[in-house]
């Protein structure tokens, strides 16, 4: 039986969002399917890693029995040995528990962890795992980056201009001129490496413009300043693959203001009652619909658009891009990738036909797929270099 370890929490605003990713989304179906024995691994918000078992109970988390379970429980060691190996002490004195991983299945949302961080240790052990790699994990959490490089392939994103604290502040003037004349108002100011809206602004004018690049600089070194798409339909497309790549259905999320999906909402009610969501309507979640209310059209354009985007940046195993669609223009324009959508986006996988388990299994197969082409390759020269000395 193949043992895999699934990694969550970590330092990140979406640390709670990836509790329920990895318990509900990932651990659970996993075990459903008997094949694998599964190693839950939980980088608490202070950074410091845990196995247990006990991890595997959302109780523990919601109870607060965390805090207690921390103050007693070992730390993880990590061994690389040609592959990945976790370690702790165990309840004998003096002795260890070793558990060998065959896959790591990531389930971190947002920083230290979606960003390609965790992806680099991953590689570094050359262990195989699910997702999205160090390069494109890296990029997809940058939304400058991300626009830059989907640009090369010809994939159309709101015209922009992005700077670095210190390349504005050396030249406000020369930059709030160059964005009046070349971008027309109104305005999205962002954070380039920030999720869940933080620090970004829309804007009508120029005074709002100079605080709002000021926010965005208060939390990321760097930012951009982009056109506001008109006629505003947003749509999201979860697609899995390394090569082939299948696309789930092109989804509605419902404006942000059409009511407040709280996080139970959004994250806890998947899967209950196994709705089938269709027909424009409402989805399971009550806040999205699947498919998109769009025309036939512009559905194309958004898959066409979505898989563009997830080879030029080389995303695999799994991701979901965000478009923005100007339902007048009829244009579609790429917003941003998230590598480990929230919960695989289950429901949206579902809809299309795959069970929580169908989910899961395929992406440790892509996860094996990935590493074993990765082993073919040639990554040691023999030179007479060494001889000279
Ligand atoms: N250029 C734009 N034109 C129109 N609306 C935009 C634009 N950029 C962002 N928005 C709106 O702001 C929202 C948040 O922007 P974005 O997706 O870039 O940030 P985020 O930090 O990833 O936030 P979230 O996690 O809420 O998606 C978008 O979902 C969209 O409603
Ligand atoms: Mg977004």
């Amino acid at each position: 039986m193949k043992t895999i370890a699934v990694i969550f929490g970590s330092r990140s605003a979406e640390h709670d969002i990836s509790i329920v990713t990895a318990l509900s989304a990932i651990i659970k179906p996993l075990e459903a399917t008997k094949k694998y024995k599964i190693e839950a691994v939980y980088i608490a918000k202070d950074g410091s890693w845990y196995w247990d078992e006990k991890l595997k109970d959302i109780k523990l988390y919601q109870s607060g029995a965390i805090d207690e379970f921390m103050r007693k429980a070992p730390k993880v060691q990590l061994q690389f040995d040609n592959g990945l190996t976790l370690v702790k002490s165990s309840q004998f004195a003096g002795r260890k528990a070793y558990k060998k991983i065959d896959v790591v299945f990531p389930a971190t949302h947002g920083t230290h962890g979606e960003d390609g961080e965790l992806m680099g240790l991953l590689e570094m052990a050359n262990v195989p795992y699910v997702g999205c790699d160090v390069p494109s994990s890296a990029v997809a959490m940058d939304k400058v980056l991300s626009k830059l490089q989907t640009q090369a392939y010809g994939i159309v994103s709101p015209k922009m201009k992005f700077f670095t604290k210190s390349e504005y502040s050396e030249n406000v003037e020369g930059w709030l001129k160059a964005i009046k004349t070349d971008l027309k108002m109104p305005l999205f100011v962002k954070p380039a490496r920030l999720g869940s809206s933080i620090g970004i602004t829309r804007v009508e004018n120029e005074k709002e413009l100079v605080n709002a690049i000021e926010v965005a600089l208060h939390y990321d070194e760097k930012a951009l300043v982009e056109e506001a798409v008109a006629n505003l339909i947003e749509v999201t497309v979860p697609i899995i693959g390394n090569d082939e790549l299948i696309p789930a259905s092109v989804e509605q999320p419902l404006p942000k203001d059409d009511g407040v999906f709280d996080f139970e909402t959004k994250y806890m009610n998947q899967g209950k009652g196994g709705k089938k969501m269709s027909g424009g309507k409402a989805g399971a979640q009550g806040y999205s619909k699947i498919p998109a209310d769009i025309s036939k059209d512009l559905y194309d354009k958004s898959l066409e658009t979505a898989l563009g985007v997830y080879k030029a940046v080389g995303c695999q195993g799994i991701a979901r891009i965000d478009l923005l669609i100007d339902s007048k223009a009829k244009k579609v324009y790429f917003n941003e990738i998230n590598p480990l959508p929230g919960s695989l986006y289950n429901h949206n996988w579902r809809a299309s036909g795959w069970s929580n388990v169908d989910l899961v299994t395929r992406l440790v197969d892509l996860a094996e797929e990935r590493w074993n082409a990765k082993q073919k390759l040639t990554t040691t020269f023999s030179t007479n270099f060494l001889k000279q000395f």
